[in-house]
C-alpha cells in the first residue's frame, strides 16, 4: 500500500518529486499480461541492463536487429548473428519475443532495390526473406509487427514505398501476412502504427485497413500502438483511442511507450511538472489497457526501459522518457505502472 499511496501522493498536483522505493515490485510481476521492452544485442554485455530487463519484463522486441536494415546485406545474404542472440536471451530467461518488423515503408535494402528480376521476380525475393525470417523464429516468437506504419503520416490513405511501388498497394501487405502464417502456424500477426492517439484520422484508417485485410481473409491477428507520446499528451486522446482499437475485438499491443520530456508541446511546464506528468501518463495509459477485455491485453511493451538507452536521447540529450532512470532506478512512472497494474 506504501509503494500505492506513495505513487499517488506523488502524482498529486501539490507533491514535490519524490524517489521511489528501490525495491518496487518487478512489473511483470505486477501485471496479468507480458510486460516488454525492445533491447539490442549489446545491451546483453552490459550487467546491469541485461539484469534489469530479466527482472522487470517477461517480453523482447528487438530494437532493430530483426529489421531488414540488420539482415539483409549488401549481396542479399541474411545475417542472424544479434537477433538469435536476443532469441537466446529471451529464451532462456522464459520470455516472449516479439518480431519486430518484417515489411516496413522506411527500410528497402539495396539488395531489394537493385534486384535483378531476370534471376529472380520480386515477389519471390519479398516471400522468400518473410518465410526465412518468421520460418527462422517460428516457435520462439509470441507475434510479428508484420507490417509496421502502413498508413500514411496524415492518415490521408497508405504509405508509398518500394513494395507498394512493386506489388501493390494493398497486396503487398495482404501478401505478407499471407506469407507469415505460411512460415509460422502460430504467431499473433499484429498491423503496428504510431499516433493513433494523436491523430483520430491515422486511426480510422489504421482501422479501416484492418478491416479489409480481415474481410479479405488475410491472417491478421493483432493491433499494435507504438504510443511514441509526450508528457502533457490529454489523457482523453489514449482512452479514446485503446476503445477505437478494441472496436474490432482482436488483441492490442502497447508496442513501443515512451513519454518524452522534451517533445511536451507546452513549454511553459517545470521539468518536474512534466516529470509528475510523465507519471500520471503512464498510469493512465496502463488503466486504460487494463480496462481491455482480457483476451485483447495482448502485450504492454516500453521502448526502453533506462532513460539512458532511448532512441529520443539522440535528438533531445536530456529528454528522460522511460520509466527507469540512467542508473536504472524506478521513476514515478514505474511507481505508476506498478500501481495501475495492481488494479
Ligand atoms: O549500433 C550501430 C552502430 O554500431 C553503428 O556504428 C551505427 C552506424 O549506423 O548503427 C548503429 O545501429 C543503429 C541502431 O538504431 C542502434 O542505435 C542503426 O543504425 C539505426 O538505424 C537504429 O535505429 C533504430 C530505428 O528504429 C531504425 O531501425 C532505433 O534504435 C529504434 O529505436 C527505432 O525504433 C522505431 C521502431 O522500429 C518503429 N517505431 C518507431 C521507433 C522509433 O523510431
Amino acid at each position: 500500500m506504501l509503494t500505492g499511496a506513495l505513487a499517488l501522493s506523488a502524482c498529486g498536483p501539490g507533491a514535490k518529486s519524490q524517489t521511489v522505493p528501490a525495491d518496487l515490485p518487478p512489473l511483470k510481476t505486477m501485471a496479468p499480461f507480458r510486460i516488454g521492452t525492445c533491447v539490442q544485442a549489446l545491451h546483453l554485455d552490459d550487467p546491469a541492463l541485461a539484469g534489469l530487463v530479466a527482472r522487470q519484463v517477461s517480453q523482447l522486441t528487438p530494437e532493430w536487429e530483426m529489421k531488414m536494415e540488420y539482415i539483409v546485406q549488401p549481396d542479399g545474404s541474411f545475417r542472424f548473428d544479434a537477433p538469435d542472440r536476443i532469441a537466446a536471451f529471451a529464451r532462456a530467461h522464459g520470455m516472449g519475443l516479439l518480431g519486430h518488423t518484417l515489411v516496413w515503408y522506411a527500410q528497402a535494402p539495396p539488395a531489394f532495390q537493385a534486384l535483378d528480376e531476370s534471376r529472380i521476380k520480386f515477389v519471390d525475393a519479398y516471400r522468400n526473406y518473410i518465410l526465412a525470417v518468421a520460418g527462422r523464429y517460428r516457435g520462439q516468437v509470441v507475434g510479428w509487427d508484420v507490417v509496421n506504419e502502413a498508413v500514411a503520416e496524415d492518415g490521408n490513405g497508405w504509405r508509398d514505398s518500394l513494395w507498394s511501388q512493386k506489388l501493390g498497394a494493398f497486396e503487398h501487405i495482404a501478401l505478407a501476412y499471407r506469407t507469415a502464417r505460411e512460415a509460422d502456424p502460430q504467431a499473433v500477426l499484429l498491423l503496428n502504427d504510431y499516433n493513433l492517439e494523436y491523430n483520430p484520422r491515422k486511426r480510422a484508417t489504421f482501422l479501416k485497413l484492418a478491416e479489409r485485410l480481415l474481410s479479405s481473409g488475410a491472417p491478421l491477428t493483432g493491433l499494435g500502438t507504438q504510443m511514441h507520446v509526450a508528457a502533457d499528451i490529454e489523457p482523453s486522446k489514449i482512452r479514446e483511442m485503446m476503445r477505437d482499437l478494441a472496436s474490432l475485438g482482436l488483441p492490442i499491443h502497447v508496442s513501443e511507450l515512451d513519454i518524452s520530456l522534451s517533445e511536451a508541446e507546452n513549454k511553459l511546464l517545470s521539468r518536474s511538472d512534466l516529470q509528475r506528468r510523465q507519471a500520471a501518463v503512464y498510469g493512465e495509459t496502463a488503466q486504460a489497457f487494463m480496462a481491455l477485455p482480457e483476451r485483447q491485453r495482448f502485450a504492454f511493451t516500453l521502448w526502453g526501459l533506462r532513460d539512458r538507452d532511448s532512441w529520443l536521447r539522440k535528438a533531445h540529450p536530456t529528454d528522460a522518457p522511460a520509466p527507469f532512470d540512467d542508473a536504472g532506478r524506478p521513476k514515478l512512472g514505474a511507481a505508476a505502472l506498478v500501481e495501475a497494474f495492481r488494479g
